[in-house]
């Protein structure tokens, strides 16, 4: 499949059955802006889940945190985002449109005669590049001036920065330790596109870990291992996960070292998580800025320093994305397309659905009674119109891993059909043993 088609299909499924919907649709849309409908909601909600899982509740050394997206102004200032957290772009003076100035499709050096604008076509019409910073501003309280300027927060790692003490006294934990966070971003992005995969609102998922100077490089290097190893367990193809690493000019101002997990998309190898090692910076600058002491006291060693800074940034819509495009899938089955989202069992929205084989006989009755008790251990859905294939097919595209059948022989017999989705294979499982033998195979840990 072509890859454009391919992602032009995963938009029209994610519609269809209700995964992402363009946020506000009914007045045209809002530029790279997205909802998430029922699925959509439940497949993130399982991804933050998984994560918070692995980093937070399975792990003796991290904390987690949800701090405010509104924070003082001097924190972006601190951070280096405020003079730092720039594009170069260009204006073009005839059509009004606006593009970064290494936008592939301009034609000649902007600024000058012969420079050409991708839109309109004119010719020396495109402005010199000029800095444009990519947080979003508003203001606090109702008088709208400068001196009321704050930003929607363009990552959520600060937050973590400047709660590191109060976490660090209140959960008495020791250094080496982290603090992890999930929690809405904003850039205000000039070239987003790709559907979910660069929003101007999207969701990060964080973790910083403070350690001991000379200690970060191989903390760097657990961290990397451990962050490759979730991504591999989420069900992503083993030969579309990659590492690439930033060389001296794409280092953020803040990182030492610098390595992107990258999934192969249908545009392209990208990235979805990065790991940072972000030295003294942030602690560094913070000090320097509020005044505030942000040492940490060893006293078993009666030593007094300044940790440095692991960092594992992933984004909770880019993770989920990847889940979308490596699920989906189209096949042959007698003579019909089948399509289906393989999705793990574990971040499948849904994990089972469950059929009447016909509206009669004392089979919806069953039916019921055994989604009722399915829908007490884990999300099931209730489906009794159709063929039973056009069910198991519906089921298929929303990424059901389980069909359930409740047919003339579960009446005599009290057993149920349980399909599987990926090979279609059947297993005839008795009624009360279908919520267990579900939940042995959804590898939710
Ligand atoms: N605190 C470090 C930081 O924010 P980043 O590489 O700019 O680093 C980390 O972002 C992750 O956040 C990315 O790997 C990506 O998954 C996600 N992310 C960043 N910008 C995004 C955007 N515009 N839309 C969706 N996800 C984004």
């Amino acid at each position: 499949m072509a890859d454009t088609a391919l992602m032009d299909k995963l938009v029209s499924l994610c519609k269809r059955r209700g995964f992402v919907f363009q946020s506000s649709e009914i007045y045209g849309g809002l530029g790279s802006v997205w909802d998430y409908g029922p699925l959509g909601v439940e497949l993130k909600k399982n991804v933050k889940d998984r994560w918070w899982r692995a980093m937070v509740h399975a792990r003796d050394d991290i904390e987690g945190l949800d701090a405010a997206i509104l924070m003082h102004p001097k924190v972006w200032e601190a951070s280096g985002h405020v003079s730092g957290f720039t594009d170069p772009l260009v204006d073009c003076k005839h059509c009004k449109n606006r593009f970064r100035a290494d936008d592939p499709r301009i034609k000649g050096v902007p600024g000058q005669p012969d420079a050409q604008c991708p839109t309109c076509g004119s010719r020396g019409t495109l402005t010199e590049p000029r800095l444009f910073n990519l947080m979003f501003k508003t203001f606090m309280g109702p008088v709208e001036e400068q001196a009321a300027v704050v930003y929607l927060r363009p990552e959520t790692a600060q937050g973590i920065y400047v709660n590191y003490l109060n976490v660090l006294q209140s959960s008495r934990q020791k250094i080496p330790f982290g603090i992890a966070q999930i929690g809405k971003a904003f850039r205000n992005e000039i070239t987003p596109g790709n559907f979910i995969f660069r929003t101007r609102e999207f969701e990060q998922m964080e973790m910083q870990f403070f350690v001991k100077p000379g200690t970060d490089g191989e903390w760097f290097e657990r961290w990397r291992e451990w962050r490759m190893q979730w991504h591999r367990d989420l069900g992503l193809t083993a030969t579309r996960l990659q590492w690439h690493q930033h060389g001296p000019d794409e280092l953020a101002h803040y990182a030492r070292a610098a390595f992107d997990v990258q999934y192969e998309f249908p545009f392209g190898w990208q990235e979805i998580e990065g790991i940072h090692n972000r030295g003294d910076f942030d602690l560094g600058r913070h000090q320097e800025y509020s005044g505030k002491k942000l040492e940490y006291f060893d006293q078993a060693a009666g030593e007094r320093y300044l940790p440095l800074i692991v960092e594992t940034s992933a984004g909770a819509d880019r993770v989920t994305l990847t889940l979308l495009v490596d699920a989906y899938r189209e096949e042959e089955v007698e003579g019909e397309t089948r399509t289906v989202l393989g999705l793990h069992p574990a971040v499948a929205p849904i994990k089972a659905g469950v059929f009447p084989l016909v509206k009669k006989d004392g089979m919806p009755e069953l039916a019921t009674a055994l989604y009722q008790d399915l829908k007490r251990r884990f999300p099931a859905f209730y489906d009794d119109s159709g063929a039973i294939g056009r069910r198991y097919r519906r089921m298929d595209e929303a990424g059901t891993p389980f069909g359930i059948t409740v047919d003339g022989e579960t009446v005599s017999d009290r057993t149920v059909t349980v399909r599987h989705r990926d090979s279609m294979q059947q297993d005839r499982v008795g009624l009360d043993r279908v919520g267990a033998f579900i939940e042995e195979r959804l590898g939710r840990e």
